[in-house]
């Protein structure tokens, strides 16, 4: 059997800070609101000389650079991202000419929202468990603080800006077991970002009902989360580590509830990045991984959700 498996994992995260406190002078809200009803304490702010490709970029090379791998071993590049720097080049190619690997696929997914990074891992898996390729480079990077409404409290407290990076590879022992991907476009007015029709920027900002998107993802991600268990005959006591998308505290939380799992096993970095959209998942693996509370041959859950709807999920043994 050929599986695909997580060589390196790589995180970048703008300098700039952004508080609840700094937020307080900004709109009406108070850190108190924000903590209470989201868990987000604080959020990275990209700085003006950064956009998607330049985080992706730093986020890149450290995966590589944990993998063992050369750019030049990377046969794929998938770069997720609400926010690229141009609708085209993809964020992919433009990576990859930074790279210097100009050949390999290099593409970008942007209609995906915060389950992107799920659907850019699901798409490697599939290739290189078919024996299509070898090496795919699996990349979030988002600049989620320019396309929020500064005025909207109801949303500018909720995001903030960076990039995560998975580099995936061949292997004879699993490995990712199996990914699930959904959408339903029925609920496409619960979260969106509309283009600006030409105008310059060509992007609105974030529009979301928030209070409907919750029970959305409470109810939704519990589903999914079966649908994972019982595609592999595994328990929830089998899984070692949730690595959810980081939306807020509470659907956090409750999916902890649904896997019968403590907070201690999951990977949360909400409170400090705040929602970093398609970037949220490989930062959470990443950071994980990083301070040692991930190790390999531990059971990964992870999931994604956002604007579409669409979602998805990966089971991984790392
Ligand atoms: O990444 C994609 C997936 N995203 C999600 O799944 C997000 C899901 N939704 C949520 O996380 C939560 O619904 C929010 C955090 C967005 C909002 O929390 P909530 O508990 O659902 O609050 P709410 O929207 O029901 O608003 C409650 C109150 C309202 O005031 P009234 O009408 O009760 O007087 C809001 O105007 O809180 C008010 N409010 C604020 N107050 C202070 C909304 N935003 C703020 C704010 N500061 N920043």
């Amino acid at each position: 059997m050929r599986y695909s498996k997580i060589l390196g994992t790589g995180g970048y995260l703008p300098e700039k800070i952004l508080t609840n406190n700094d937020l307080e002078k900004i709109v009406d809200t108070t850190d108190e609101w924000i903590i209470t009803r989201t868990g987000i304490h604080q959020r990275h702010i990209a700085a003006e000389d950064e956009n998607a490709v330049t985080m992706a970029d730093r986020a890149g090379r450290v995966a590589l650079d944990v993998a063992g791998l050369k750019p030049t071993d990377i046969d794929m590049i998938i770069v997720s991202s609400t926010t690229p720097y141009m609708v085209f080049p993809s964020t992919a190619c433009l990576l990859q000419e930074r790279y210097g690997i100009a050949g390999c696929a290099a593409f970008d997914l942007n209609a995906t929202a915060c389950a992107g990074f799920m659907y850019g891992f699901s798409i490697a898996d599939q290739f290189i468990r078919t024996g299509a390729i070898n090496h795919a480079l699996v990349i979030g990077s988002e600049v989620m603080s320019r396309v929020v409404d500064w005025d909207d409290r109801s949303t500018c407290v909720l995001f903030g800006d960076g990039a995560g990076a998975v580099v995936l590879g061949p292997s004879s022992e699993p490995g990712v077991l199996s990914t699930h991907l959904h959408a339903d476009g029925t609920h496409k007015d619960v979260l969106y970002l509309p283009l600006g029709n030409n105008k310059t920027p060509n992007l609105e900002s974030v529009k979301m009902m928030g209070n409907q998107l919750f029970k959305l993802a409470v109810n939704i991600l519990g589903d999914l989360f079966d649908e994972t268990l019982e595609k592999n005959n595994l328990q929830k006591s089998d899984v070692d580590w949730l690595i959810p998308h980081q939306a807020n505290i509470r659907i956090i939380q409750a999916m902890a509830k649904k896997l019968e799992m403590s907070l201690d096993h999951v990977a949360i970095t909400l409170d400090k990045q705040a929602n970093t959209s398609s970037a949220s998942i490989p930062l959470a693996l990443d950071e994980a991984i990083r301070d040692g509370r991930v190790q390999r041959g531990q059971l990964l859950l992870m999931e994604g959700f956002g604007g579409g709807l669409a979602w998805g999920s990966a089971l991984v043994r790392y």
